[in-house]
Formats: C-alpha cells, structure tokens, sequence
C-alpha cells in the first residue's frame, strides 16, 4: 500500500480517465475491466469530466435511439475537445460497448473526433489501440470477435473496492429473439471455462469480496469446461463456487426460461448461498407473441419453470423483464401479458416500450403499434407490476434477514445495503458496519426501498 506521499506524486503523475457507462450490467462489468487495463498505462479514475484526459463511452445498444445519443454527447466532447487543443492540451475520446460494435467505420465517418472505436470483445487490446492512434493518427476500430482471447488477457480485476463484484462467466447469445440486437452486437454464445472463472473469484474473496454476481447476455446457458476437462453446467459451477471459503453470496443474471434446467432449479432448495432471486424474463403472456419473438418457449413453458423453482426455493423472489406493443400485439395480446403478470406475481421487474432495432427482422415486421396504444399499455402493465412490488415488499416488513451493508446513504449514520431478495435496504447503523453482513429487522416498505434496523 503507497503512503500518501506517494499516493499524491501518483496522482499527479497519472492520467484521469473518466468512463461513462450506458446500459446493462454487463457494460458496468466491462467499464470496471477497462479501468483495470488501463490502470496499467497509469490512467487513474475521475469523476469529472473537465479533468479526464481519456474519456470512454461505454454504450449500450439495446433500447431507444442509442446510437443518435451517443453521437450527440460526441458533439458535446468534441467543443471540450476543441477547447482543450486551444488551451494547448489534448482529450482522446473513446467509444465502447455495443454502438461501437454496430456502427463501426461509420461511427469513424460520422464522428471523426473519435480516436478509438472499440466492441465489447476486444477491449484488453485499449493499450494497443492507443498506441496505435499515437504511431498513426486518425480513428483507430478493432470490432472484432475473439471472446475467449478477451476474458484470459485482463489483468485481474483491482476495481470497485467493495464487497460485491460482478464476475462475467458468458458472453454472447445464440438465441436470436426477434427484437434483439445482442446476438449481432455481443457475438456468438461463449462459455468461459469454469477454471478461469474460479481463480477470479478465489482473487475477489481474497480482496475482499463476500458476494458475486455471475453474468452472462444468457447466463443460465453457461457450459463452460470444467476443471476435469468435461463440460459443467452453471449448477455444478454454482456448487464449485459456494464450496469457496468465505464466499457468502452467489447471485446469477439475467436468465432464459429454456435454459432452466433441472439441476440449476434443485440449486436453489440446495445451495444457501445462493440467494433467492431469480431475474427470469419472459417478455409476453400471449404464446402467440412469443413465438413471432422466436423465444422458443410458452406461456405454460414459463410458468412450469417458476413453479419449479417456487416448490424449491419458496420465498424465492421473482423478477422479469417484459416488452409492450411488439409488432402484432392486440388488445387479447396484452391481456393475455397481464394475466401472467397476475399468475407469477412479481418482486420487481422490468418493462419496455418495444424499439425496433435496425437489422433485427421484427424491426420490418408488419403490424406496428402506434407509440400512443406502447405508452398505455406500459402505464397498466407497471401500474400492475408496482403494485406486486409494494406487495412483495410489505410482506417482508418484520422479517430478519442477513444484509449486505455496501454504501453510505444518502444521511449520517445510515448505511445501505441489500437484503437476499435483493431489496435496497436503508439501515441506521454507523461507519463501523459498512461492509458487513449482518442480521436486519425489515420495518418498513417505502417506494423503491425498505427500511431495516440492526437487529439485536
Ligand atoms: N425493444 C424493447 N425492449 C427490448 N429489450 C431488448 N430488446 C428490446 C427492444 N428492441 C428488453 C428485453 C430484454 C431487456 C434486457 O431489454 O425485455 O430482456
Ligand atoms: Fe436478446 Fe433473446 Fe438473447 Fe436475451 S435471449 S440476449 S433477449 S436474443
């Protein structure tokens, strides 16, 4: 550990990066990870913009009109840019993630105050692409696909103080919803074999570390090798991972319902650690929209697997994500969406105005639904869904349950951490206690959080 002394003549020494992340979970994974490699060129994080001297977008191209955002925050960089060169200094501007990947040269074309443009599967190589820009000049692409080189050539990961890290397991996705720009954006499914994945996590827990949260575009599809060279499935991985010392908490997402299997179900009954959440999307009730999502399950499909996994893991928390107004959608379609919504009633979950995804084949689809009959269909279905949230919530008032203290919030003396449902949960408890797992005594269901105090 430096003293201060030296911390200081680091600090001064170094270059400040600033990263801006869009999106997923994966994306915040993935700026931690770019942080990391570029600790390595002396980069230190700021969290201001006017003093970066790399600035990363790290982009998410999944809803909304991404690319038209990203670019017109690169108008903003390129005055702060302009004005830099005017004052003598320099700004290299970096764009990430899955508008990056999609765009590409014509990112370069469009926007040429970009230096470097960077996908999601090659991002270890930043050192090199800076160097490349310094020996070359112009906007430097590297868009490609290697994901297995990616994950071996970071260093371990040194980000995020905490004691919860995201540990990326999987990559990509082969499933090909109709709506979805992923399988174009983050490639072919990859599996990281389960050694590699195992070392990480044996260097987080010893950093610090008590709760990971696996990730993966389609984690529950994870077959990686396993450390006897035959493949595993995440359930044995799960169980491998819990086996770890002083591992207390496994969370896993986000998921797909045909990838369920059996044995990751039994998980939940058998595994304490593994906490009772399950983030399961389904995106429609109607079997008929399903099918021209090409999801590849039903309805019926999807409610077996969460009574499933409820008969094993009964206070198990439900969460999902669902897309409104998709091409074809009626009225019988939507009623049909919240009558699931009734059936599974939901701990928390995610919803969506449908955006079509230039290139994805529903974005062409007939049967478009006007923006006004998306809008009020989103206003029912959260209505609806914020109402099984509250109840969800209510219902926990009074239990005591292990949380997580990793934050201070936002008064003195109040730390904020999440219960194993994964609830935000606003504890009165000094400094002492920031880090610790402890036993809280939920009080209290407020909006978007609870209220807990430490139990005696
Ligand atoms: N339009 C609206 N929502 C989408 N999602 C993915 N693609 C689209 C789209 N084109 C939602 C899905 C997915 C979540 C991550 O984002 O619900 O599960
Ligand atoms: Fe997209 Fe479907 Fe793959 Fe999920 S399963 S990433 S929604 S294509």
């Amino acid at each position: 550990m430096p003293d201060d002394s030296q911390r200081n003549i680091r600090t001064r020494l170094s270059k400040k990066l600033f990263v801006k992340t869009y999106g997923c979970q994966m994306n915040v994974y993935d700026s931690g990870r770019m942080t990391d490699v570029l600790a390595r060129l002396d980069y230190l994080e700021t969290e201001t913009v006017e003093d970066a001297d790399m600035i990363v977008l790290n982009t998410c191209h999944i809803r909304e009109k991404a690319a038209e955002k990203v670019y017109s925050e690169l108008g903003r960089l390129r005055a702060l840019k302009e004005r830099r060169r005017e004052a003598g200094g320099d700004l290299m501007i970096a764009v990430a993630g899955c508008v990056a990947q999609a765009e590409g040269e014509e990112m370069a074309r469009r926007a040429p105050v970009v230096d470097i443009i960077v996908g999601p599967q090659t991002y270890h190589r930043l050192p090199d692409l800076i160097t490349r820009h310094a020996r070359e000049g112009g906007t430097v692409i590297d868009t490609d696909f290697p994901a297995r080189d990616r994950f071996t050539s970071l260093p371990s990961r040194r980000h995020g103080a905490g004691r919860v890290a995201f540990l990326s397991i999987q990559e990509g996705c082969d499933k090909f919803c109709t709506f979805c720009v992923v399988p174009y954006t983050r490639g072919a499914e990859f599996s990281r074999p389960a050694r590699d994945i195992l070392d990480e996590a044996k260097a987080l827990l010893a950093s610090g570390v008590v709760e990971v949260v696996l990730l993966g575009q389609n984690v529950n599809a994870w077959h990686g090798e396993g450390t006897d060279g035959r493949p595993w499935t995440l359930a044995r991985l799960i169980g491998e991972l819990a086996s770890l010392d002083r591992l207390r908490r496994i969370r896993y997402t986000t998921s797909h319902p045909s990838d369920m299997s059996g044995d990751l179900i039994r998980a939940h009954g058998e595994i304490d650690s593994l906490m009772p959440y399950l983030h399961l999307p389904v995106q429609s009730g109607s079997d008929r929209i399903l099918k021209a999502m090409n999801r590849r399950h039903t309805t019926a499909d999807y409610l077996g697997v969460i009574a499933a996994v409820r008969k094993a893991r009964p206070d198990i928390a439900i969460s999902g994500d669902f897309i409104v107004g998709f091409p074809g959608e009626d009225d019988a379609d939507f009623a049909a969406t919240l009558s699931l919504v009734r059936e599974v009633s939901y701990a928390s979950a995610f919803s969506f105005k449908y955006s079509p995804r230039p290139g994805t084949p529903a974005a062409t689809a007939d049967g478009q639904v006007p923006d006004e009959v998306k809008a009020e269909r989103l206003g029912i279905l959260q209505h609806l869904l914020k109402d099984q949230q509250n109840t969800f919530n209510r219902a926990t008032v009074g239990h005591t349950v292990p949380v997580l203290l990793e934050r201070r919030g936002r008064y003195s003396h109040q730390l904020v951490g999440r219960s194993p449902w994964l609830q935000a949960v606003h504890v009165d408890a000094g400094e002492r206690h920031l880090g610790s797992l402890i036993d809280v005594t939920l009080t209290e269901a407020r909006a978007n959080s609870m209220a807990g105090m430490l139990a005696a």
